[in-house]
């Protein structure tokens, strides 16, 4: 533990941020050690983060807030695997399968992907509700057994542990209820401590940029960009992030099960044009930063072909088993959850699809059970929004422009003129926006 200069006093913190004053390490690191022992009070912890987002922290107090939040908990060593280690994060997003399709298919390119994923809150999903999708699958696996399986399969995807950057957890729950989120170093803290303490060598992030995103302008994005590229060099491991593009939902599918369909076909070099490309562009990035391929371009085709061959399917297969899966649902996805009811809304003229709000989808889905309003709750893995048009394709008037898929009609009749606003139709032909904006690092 690094001194302080002086006897801690959370008061005298708080009051030096409220006054636009810079923190030390060892300051920083007091504070969230004697937060984590009970000596700050959550409102004392909650008046410095307020500070914090109102005064802001240079790079210097970012780096040491995400070191002091790293050291709260255990960092994996992950010894006993000898391959690169690699990891993916995005900032979260509307259809987001990709981790499902990404992590197997990067796996079996011979890079180790341990990964730790999170739930959905709001309207953005989360990885480990499309996982419990699968009939028995466990995302909570100890250090031991994580390491085990991301040395037998390549791949694990798990819960974040209690162990692991534990400040994390609670200061995030704090930040929830504080309106303390919206910073670009708090979320820098909370993003790289946890990422940090998986034992990984290189990270990709995947910013997203829109409506259905936390930024939802380039510039802010690309700042969170830099600053997440930033800190974690500075903490000693290689960052590369892609902005791209969240104003419409990834893929066809909302809901747990039916983003998992999806990203099963992705692994078997099916699926969604713009699922495959966000796999094969996060994909060639992790074979790069990990030194697996020289460039992007050698990095994408050895991503394809581990689709395309059957090999990413594989990885994933054996990492379902491990997890304690029932294996014959991903061989066999009718036997995903099913909701009873699949609930048309169709268009009430025709047209090209200008525009397909992901923010609106992502919240009805979240509404319809797909998704959580409060921490605590549970989602239907059946439930969801299946989209039959996207941006770029046109529709005829009286044709599907969604399915809902719920087990009470009623429920989906509450919703359906909210989707069909969802969308914009227009004369002129309709475009889907690129979907890489950026990259830094
Ligand atoms: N995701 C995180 O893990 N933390 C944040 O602060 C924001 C998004």
């Amino acid at each position: 533990m690094l001194q302080a200069e002086s006897p801690f006093n959370p008061v005298a913190l708080i009051a030096k941020k409220r006054d636009g004053g810079r923190h030390t390490p060892a300051e920083l690191h007091q504070l969230i050690e004697r937060f984590m022992a009970g000596d700050v009070a959550d409102y004392q912890l909650s008046a410095w983060l307020m500070a914090a987002v109102l005064q802001g922290l240079n790079r210097a107090e970012t780096v040491a807030l995400t070191e002091a939040m790293l050291a709260s908990g255990d960092v994996l060593k992950l010894a006993s695997v000898s391959a690169p280690k690699v990891d993916k994060h995005s900032t979260g997003g509307v259809g987001d399968k990709i981790s499902l399709c990404l992590a197997p298919a990067v796996a079996a390119c011979g890079v180790a992907v341990p990964m730790m994923s999170g739930r959905g809150l709001g309207h953005t999903g989360g990885t480990l509700d499309k996982l419990e999708a699968i009939p028995g699958y466990r995302v909570a696996l100890d250090a031991r057994e994580f390491e085990r399986v991301v040395q037998r399969c390549g791949v694990s995807m798990i819960g974040q542990s209690d162990r692991l950057a534990p400040a994390d957890r609670r200061i995030y729950a704090l930040r929830d209820v504080t309106a303390t989120v919206e910073s670009i170093p708090l979320i820098v803290a909370s993003i790289l401590s946890k990422k940090l303490a998986e034992g990984i060598d290189a990270l990709v992030l995947d910013v997203k940029v829109g409506r259905g995103a936390f930024m939802r302008d380039l510039p802010s994005a690309r700042r969170l960009a830099r600053a997440l590229v930033n800190v974690g060099g500075q903490a000693g491991k290689r960052v590369v992030a892609l902005l791209t593009d969240m104003s419409a939902p990834i893929g066809r599918s909302i809901g747990n099960a039916l983003e998992t369909k999806e990203a099963l076909q992705v692994l078997h070099g099916q699926g969604p044009d713009d699922t495959r490309e966000l796999t094969l562009l996060l994909g060639s990035e992790m074979l790069r930063i990990a030194g697996a391929a020289r460039t992007a371009s050698a990095g994408r085709a050895r991503v394809a072909r581990a689709l395309d061959s059957g090999a990413a399917f594989k990885h994933f297969a054996r990492m379902v088993e491990a997890h304690g899966g029932d294996v014959r649902c991903i061989h066999d996805p009718a036997r995903l959850p099913q909701s009873r009811h699949r609930v048309s809304v169709t268009s009430a003229r025709s047209g090209n699809v200008q525009r397909c709000d992901a923010l609106e989808l992502g919240l009805v889905a979240t509404l319809l059970g797909a998704g959580r309003t409060r921490a605590d709750q549970k989602v239907d893995p059946a439930a969801g929004i299946e989209l039959a048009v996207k941006p770029g394709e046109r529709v005829e008037r009286g044709q599907p422009l969604a399915w809902l898929h719920v087990d009470e009609p009623a429920l989906a009749e509450r919703f359906v003129q909210r989707v069909r606003n969802a969308f914009s139709l227009g004369s002129r032909a309709g475009r889907q926006r690129p979907l890489l904006l950026g990259r830094v690092g």
